[in-house]
C-alpha cells in the first residue's frame, strides 16, 4: 500500500510533499517520511506515526530545497517504527528512496547485499532496493570511470528493478545528481504531473489536483527521468518512449468534515445524496430503463452476455452479492461474485458471452486490478463500478459506471456500499429491459427508486435509537450479524463494519444456516443482531429469531417501522422505513453503519483510522 510523492521543480518542495502525503494518508498512516536536497545534501526526515506528526517535526525541523520525495507508510516489512520509515538510504548515501509495493525476494537480495559488505539499517523489503541501486551504481563507476550522470542513475534503476520479484512504485534521489528524481513503476501506480519549469510524482492523481491539469500514468516497467525542465521515459524492454500526456479530470472533492465529528458520520449522512447521484441523468422514462455513458458495449454485445462476473473486494464484494441477487432477478443472467484475491489466481470457465464487472471504490485496489487484468487477458469485456475517477481500474477497464458518491476518506466504507447498490440496481433494471423486463416492470422501478433519497433519510432517523443499542452493548464481545436474501449481504457488511472500527469478533450469517455451527456460539453474551424487514422471507427469519431467542441470545431487531411484533420478540428495535425487497439494502445498513460507529466510538476507537487498516489496499 503506502503512498509516495515527488517534487522537483521552483516551489519549496516540502510544501507539495507534505500537502500530497496528507492527500494519500489513506493508502496508510504507519508512518511518513520525507528526503529534501537541502544545503548540498539529502536531508531526511521521518517519523512513526500519521502525517500530522510529520508536520510537526518539520514546523521545528525543517527542510528548504525545491527537489524531494514523500512517502507514507502502511507497514508490510518491519514494524512502525522511525528507522522504518521511508525514505530509506542506499549504500553511504548515494541514493535515497521512497517504495510503495512489496520485494518478494527481499530475504535473498539481502543476503547478497550483505555478503557485498552493505550494512542494513532497517527491518524493510525495502532498504534492499536502496542498496541494490547503490550497488549497481557504485559498480558503474567504478568499470567506467565515470562520474554519476542521469544517463547512469537512469540505468542503474533500470538493472536494480530487473532483480526485484514483487510489486513497485519508486521514487529515487542521487546524491551526486540534484536536479534529477526517477520514479518507476511495477504494479503499483504512478503518475506524473507535467508544470511548467516543474514536475510531480504521486502513488495517484489526488496529490495533483490543484498544481496541474497534465498528467501521465506510468504503465508496467516505465521508467521516468525527470528534471525541472525535462521528462524523459523508457520502457525497460521498448527503449525511449514520448510520454503519453494526459488531462486530468479530476476535480479536488468536499474533503472537510463540516460540521461532523468523523469522517464515517459525514459520509454516513451524505448517503440520501450520494445515491442520489448514482442515479442523476441515469433514468430513460421514455424507454422504462437505465442509461449508462461510459459501458463502451453496443446493445448487441449487451444482448449477447449470458453470464456476469462480478468480482471486488472486502465491502465491495458484499456490494458485488447484493447484486448478484439484482442481476438474476431483474436480468435473469446467471451472477457469480468472486472475491478478487481468488479470482486472480483462479480458472474458472467462462463463457465467450461473460462480461466482468470490477466493483471498487477506490479503483486501485491490487487484487481487483489484477482479477480484472486476468480477465481482460483471457478477452472478457471487463467494466468498472468505480468511484474515484482517473484511478487506475477505471483507466485500465473497457468501460464502466462511476458512482459519483464524492471523496470517501473514513476508512469503513459507508457511502460507497450503498451507491454501488444503486448502480447495480440501475444495471440490473438496464440488462433486465433488453431481457424479460416489461415495461410496466421498469416504470416501477424507477419510481421506486427515485424514492430512495427520502427512504435514506428517514433512515437516518434512528441514529438516536441506535445511539441507545450501542450504549447497551458495546461491553460485549462477539456478535453475530443475521438476514436472508437481499439481508443477507448486509448481514456480513453489518459484521465488517463492527470488526474493522470496533475490533469487536462479528460473524455475518444467513439466518437459516446458523443452526448448522454458528448457534453454537448463542448465549447471553453474544447479541445476535437480525436485519429482519417485512417480505416474502419474513415469517422464515422470524422463526430464526425465535431459535435464537429459545437459546436466551439477546436479540437485537432491524425492522421496519410499525412492526409490533418484531419488537416485542426483540430485546431491542431500530427500525428504518418500508421499502421493496429489492430494495432494502439501501436502508437496513445505514443502522449498521451508525450501530458500529457508536460502539466504537464508546470503545474509544479511532473511528476514521482504525489500527492495521489502510483505505485503499494496494499490496496483495
Ligand atoms: O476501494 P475498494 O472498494 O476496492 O476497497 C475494497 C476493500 O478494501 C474495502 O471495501 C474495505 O473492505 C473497507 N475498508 C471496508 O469498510
Amino acid at each position: 500500500m503506502c503512498g509516495i510523492v515527488g517534487y522537483i521543480g521552483f516551489r519549496n518542495a516540502s510544501d507539495f510533499l507534505l500537502d500530497g502525503l496528507h492527500r494519500l494518508e489513506y493508502r496508510g498512516y504507519d508512518s511518513a517520511g520525507i528526503a529534501v536536497f537541502h544545503k548540498g545534501e539529502v536531508a531526511v526526515r521521518k517519523r512513526a506515526g500519521r502525517v500530522c506528526e510529520l508536520d510537526r517535526l518539520i514546523e521545528t525541523d525543517g527542510v528548504e530545497g525545491t527537489v524531494g520525495i514523500g512517502h507514507t507508510r502502511w507497514a508490510t516489512h518491519g514494524e512502525t517504527t522511525d528507522v522504518n520509515s521511508h525514505p530509506h538510504v542506499g549504500g553511504n548515501g548515494e541514493v535515497v528512496l521512497v517504495h510503495n509495493g512489496v520485494v518478494e525476494n527481499h530475504n535473498s537480495l539481502r543476503t547478497q547485499l550483505q555478503t557485498l559488505g552493505y550494512v542494513f539499517r532497517t527491518t524493510t523489503d525495502t532498504e534492499v532496493i536502496a542498496h541494490l541501486i547503490a550497488h549497481h551504481l557504485e559498480k558503474r563507476i567504478e568499470t567506467d570511470g565515470e562520474i554519476c550522470t542521469h544517463e547512469a542513475c537512469v540505468e542503474v534503476v533500470e538493472t536494480a528493478m530487473r532483480k526485484i520479484e514483487g510489486t513497485y512504485g519508486v521514487a529515487v534521489l542521487f546524491r551526486d545528481c540534484p536536479d534529477l528524481i526517477v520514479a518507476a513503476r511495477a504494479g503499483s501506480p504512478l503518475v506524473v504531473g507535467i508544470g511548467r519549469g516543474e514536475y510531480f510524482v504521486a502513488s495517484d492523481a489526488g496529490p495533483l489536483v490543484g498544481y496541474t491539469e497534465e498528467v501521465v500514468y506510468l504503465a508496467d516497467h516505465e521508467i521516468v527521468a525527470l528534471t525541472s525542465e525535462s521528462i524523459d521515459l523508457l520502457h525497460r524492454d521498448a527503449g525511449k518512449k514520448s510520454p503519453s500526456i494526459q488531462v486530468l479530470d479530476q476535480v479536488a472533492g468536499d474533503t472537510s468534515l463540516g460540521d461532523f465529528e468523523h469522517y464515517m458520520l459525514k459520509e454516513i449522512y451524505e448517503q440520501p445524496q450520494s445515491i442520489e447521484n448514482a442515479m442523476r441523468g441515469r433514468f430513460d422514462e421514455s424507454e422504462a430503463t437505465a442509461m449508462f455513458g461510459g459501458l463502451n458495449l453496443d446493445p448487441q454485445q449487451l444482448r449477447r452476455v449470458d453470464r456476469v462476473v462480478l468480482t471486488a473486494c472486502g465491502t465491495s464484494w458484499h456490494a458485488g452479492l447484493v447484486g448478484e441477487y439484482l442481476l438474476e432477478e431483474f436480468a435473469r443472467l446467471p451472477t457469480e461474485v468472486e472475491y478478487a484475491s481468488e479470482l486472480r489466481y483462479r480458472n474458472p470457465p467462462l463463457t465467450d458471452n461473460t462480461m466482468v464487472f470490477a466493483i471498487t471504490q477506490s479503483g486501485e485496489t491490487a487484487d481487483t486490478l489484477a482479477a480484472m487484468r486476468e480477465c481482460k487477458r483471457k478477452g472478457h469485456p471487463t467494466l468498472a463500478i468505480c468511484n474515484v475517477v482517473g484511478s487506475s481500474i477505471a483507466r485500465e477497464a473497457d468501460g464502466g459506471i462511476y458512482l459519483h458518491a464524492g471523496p470517501e476518506i473514513g476508512v469503513a466504507s459507508t457511502k460507497a456500499f450503498t451507491s454501488q447498490v444503486t448502480v447495480l440496481t440501475l444495471l440490473a433494471l438496464y440488462l433486465g429491459r433488453m431481457r424479460h423486463l416489461s415495461y410496466p416492470a421498469g416504470r416501477r422501478m424507477i419510481d421506486q427508486l427515485r424514492e430512495m433519497p427520502d427512504k435514506l433519510r428517514k433512515a437516518l432517523t434512528c441514529h438516536d435509537a441506535v445511539r441507545e443499542v450501542a450504549a447497551k452493548y458495546h461491553g460485549f464481545n462477539n456478535f453475530l450479524y443475521l438476514g436472508r436474501l437481499y439481508n443477507f449481504p448486509v448481514a456480513l457488511e453489518g459484521a465488517l463494519k463492527m470488526k474493522e472500527i470496533s475490533y469487536i469478533h462479528a460473524e455475518g450469517y444467513p439466518a437459516a444456516e446458523m443452526k448448522h455451527g454458528p448457534i453454537a456460539l448463542v448465549e447471553e453474551k453474544t447479541p445476535s443482531i437480525f436485519v429482519i424487514p417485512r417480505g416474502g422471507i419474513y415469517p422464515k427469519v422470524m422463526s430464526n429469531l425465535e431459535e435464537v431467542r429459545a437459546r436466551c441470545g439477546p436479540v437485537i431487531a432491524i425492522a421496519c417501522e410499525g412492526d409490533d411484533t418484531v419488537a416485542d420478540l426483540a430485546d431491542d428495535v431500530i427500525f428504518v422505513p418500508d421499502v421493496e425487497e429489492y430494495l432494502q439494502p439501501l436502508v437496513t445498513s445505514i443502522p449498521l453503519q451508525l450501530l458500529a460507529y457508536h460502539v466504537a466510538l464508546l470503545r474509544d476507537c479511532n473511528v476514521d483510522r482504525p489500527r492495521n487498516l489502510a483505505k485503499s489496499v494496494t499490496v496483495e
